[in-house]
């Protein structure tokens, strides 16, 4: 007798998805498998068990503020400067542009990573919450699909993994296309090591104008499955409005 119960797999195209067992409450996105079909597969990295729970994990990675902080060395960005947010339920989108400082021969030679950072990182992020949040990366040079992946593994763990797909359009960034996968473990290490030391029990002074991708994780986390009001779309340059909601208390949007 095997002691262990069978687990369902679904596949679809070049994925295998799992739903651990439990009672799937949203279906599998097709995002993965059209980027796929589009782009060439560079490779997957940074496969981490980190000790924080998935709400910590996600409000961190929708923490657009946070760039210019835990991975403020690796890319040098000088601030933050947030343009909009589409809002639709568990799927959302997120624009804003960080100039860079310029770095020195010797900063560059000293840390590569910097040879591949343009002046102004034009980031957009596209999210399928919980489990999902892609940086689509466009450059003259080529583009990048860098996929950052959520499994909550226990209440005190939480599993991530980048999975990058690209599209070169010279040789320079098909001859780099690895760098990608270096850059995005650097930031996952940093991303890991800030998040045992933050977030959870440290009560909020203070409310920055764009923190509306962290308000759309707790509104949707304190919800789910459900998808609530307010609709957060376009409010990032609006953040008063905001300050009074108490995204435990929404009432459902039927
Ligand atoms: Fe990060």
């Amino acid at each position: 007798m095997p002691q262990l119960e069978k687990l369902e797999l679904i596949i679809q195209g070049d994925f295998i998805w799992s739903y651990g067992g439990k009672e799937p409450k949203q279906p599998i996105p097709n995002i993965l498998n059209k980027i796929a079909s589009e782009y060439e597969f560079i490779g997957h990295t940074a496969d981490t068990s980190v000790e924080t729970d998935l709400l910590s994990m996600l409000l961190n990675m929708h923490d657009y503020n946070h760039q210019n902080g835990t991975h403020r060395a690796l890319f040098q960005i000088k601030e933050v400067l947030f343009d909009k947010f589409i809002d639709n339920g568990h799927h959302s989108h997120a624009y804003y542009n960080m100039p860079t400082k310029s770095a020195s021969i010797g900063e560059k030679i000293s840390n590569l990573g910097l040879l591949f950072i343009p002046e102004v990182i034009k980031a957009h992020l596209e999210n399928y919450f919980p489990s999902i949040v892609i940086f689509h990366g466009e450059s003259s040079a080529g583009n990048v699909e860098q996929i950052h992946i959520f499994v909550p593994e226990s209440p005190t763990h939480t599993r991530t993994y980048v999975l990058m797909f690209g599209l070169a359009r010279n040789y320079f960034f098909r001859a780099f296309a690895s760098k990608f996968l270096d850059l995005a473990k650097v930031v996952v290490e940093q991303d890991s090591d800030i998040l045992g030391k933050i977030y959870p029990n440290s009560p909020q002074k203070l409310k920055l104008n764009n923190e509306v991708g962290m308000d759309w994780v707790r509104r949707n986390f304190n919800n789910y499955p459900q998808v609530v009001e307010p609709n957060l779309s376009n409010t990032g340059l609006r953040g008063e409005y905001y300050d009074n909601i108490d995204f435990k208390n929404l009432k459902v949007n039927k």
